[in-house]
């Protein structure tokens, strides 16, 4: 059986650091990337990380010609599919422009892995499907709701993998449920330059780096009188590389079971915005200076993970925790 295993959105931030763990695991690759949220020098990069060429291919999941080519040219085991608009705010914003990229991309995708019979695909979720989840933490069988575009687009993801495998009984199909990524390889090499993003960052960390380089004057805290015990956000923070082998792990169930899934990838403990301004702090050795502002429209209380399925179905644990996130989280 072959080991190609192509990654759309593979040169992306998670995409990246899911490539080098799978070329660790034994696999080869395959990165498809239009580059609107990734640097063109990531390939070369990945190629220095691994020892080995960087198969990439730049091209767009919308156009059918160009997907259909990359299909023709190797044959996949596997796809693990990245490419998506993620910015919950910029989505509000343009909501078509999220609609006609995720939704049609995923759309175009699973044509050509129909018309190339290939039948296993790691699809990157959010634990943005969840809604404002009452249930904390929150496990996979809690409702599912959408608050915005960016949400919509990945509850709909699910919705349509879910009637493709219907069509399709023999699909081994993995949903994975991101709760909050963040951290870097420890080789620095896998950030990606501000400037080579059409998205500006919305999130926290992207944010506390830009405070603590100075380009930012403080941090605003989107509320600080939400039901928690400082009254500012919770989130379930995961170390980038923790969520990287949690795919190499789907991915190999996907393959030796044929059995589909849908895991949350988290650590199933929540901070707050202040814990991680502290935490943040402490690992870059420089001030963090914040003010408090009305709530962010969109933003829930609290939203960590309960991590018990991803132990008993692909026995995913992480290992990084809140200091280490932070520390592989700063670059000079
Ligand atoms: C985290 C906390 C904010 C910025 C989003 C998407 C989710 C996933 C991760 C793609 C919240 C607070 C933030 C700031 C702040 N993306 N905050 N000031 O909103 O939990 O999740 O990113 O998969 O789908 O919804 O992440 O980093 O934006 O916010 O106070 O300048 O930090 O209110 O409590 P979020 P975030």
């Amino acid at each position: 059986m072959t080991d190609k295993i192509l990654l759309t959105g593979g040169a992306g931030y998670i995409g990246a650091h899911t490539y080098v763990a799978l070329a660790k695991a034994g696999f080869t690759p395959v990165i498809l990337d239009n580059f609107s949220n990734a640097d063109h020098d990531t390939p070369a990069r990945l190629a220095q990380l691994t020892g080995k060429a960087c198969l990439c291919h730049e091209c767009d999941l919308l156009d059918q010609k160009a997907l259909d080519d990359v299909f023709k040219a190797h044959d996949f085991a596997a796809v693990v599919h990245f490419a998506a608009y993620k910015a919950v705010g910029d989505s509000v914003a343009r909501p078509q422009a999220y609609f006609n990229n995720n939704m049609g991309g995923l759309i175009n995708l699973l044509g050509a892995m129909e018309n190339h019979g290939v039948t296993r695909i790691v699809f990157s979720s959010s634990a943005t499907v969840y809604g404002d989840s009452p249930v904390q933490p929150i496990p996979e069988t809690a409702p599912l709701s959408a608050t915005n575009p960016y949400g919509l687009s990945k509850l709909v993801g699910e919705q349509m993998l879910g009637q493709m495998q219907v069509a399709h009984p023999e699909w081994a199909i993995s949903i994975l449920r991101y709760f909050n990524p963040v951290g870097l390889h420890k080789s620095g090499l896998l950030r990606l330059s501000p400037e080579n993003t059409t998205q500006p960052p919305e999130n926290l960390m992207p944010r506390l780096l830009e405070v603590a380089h100075g380009t930012r004057k403080q941090l605003s805290v989107f509320g600080n009188d939400y039901d928690t015990p400082d009254g500012t956000g919770m989130r379930d923070y995961i170390h980038v590389e923790d969520l990287a082998r949690g795919h190499v792990l789907a991915l190999e169930a996907l393959i030796n079971t044929d059995q589909s899934h849908t895991v949350n990838l988290g650590t199933g403990r929540g901070y707050s915005v202040l814990e991680m301004i502290e935490a943040f702090a402490k690992a870059c050795g420089r001030p963090i200076p914040y003010e408090m502002v009305p709530r962010r429209a969109g933003d829930v209380a609290r939203c960590y993970a309960d991590v018990t399925h991803a132990k008993e179905v692909l026995g995913f644990e992480t290992k990084y925790g809140l200091a280490e996130m932070c520390a592989d989280s700063w670059v000079e």
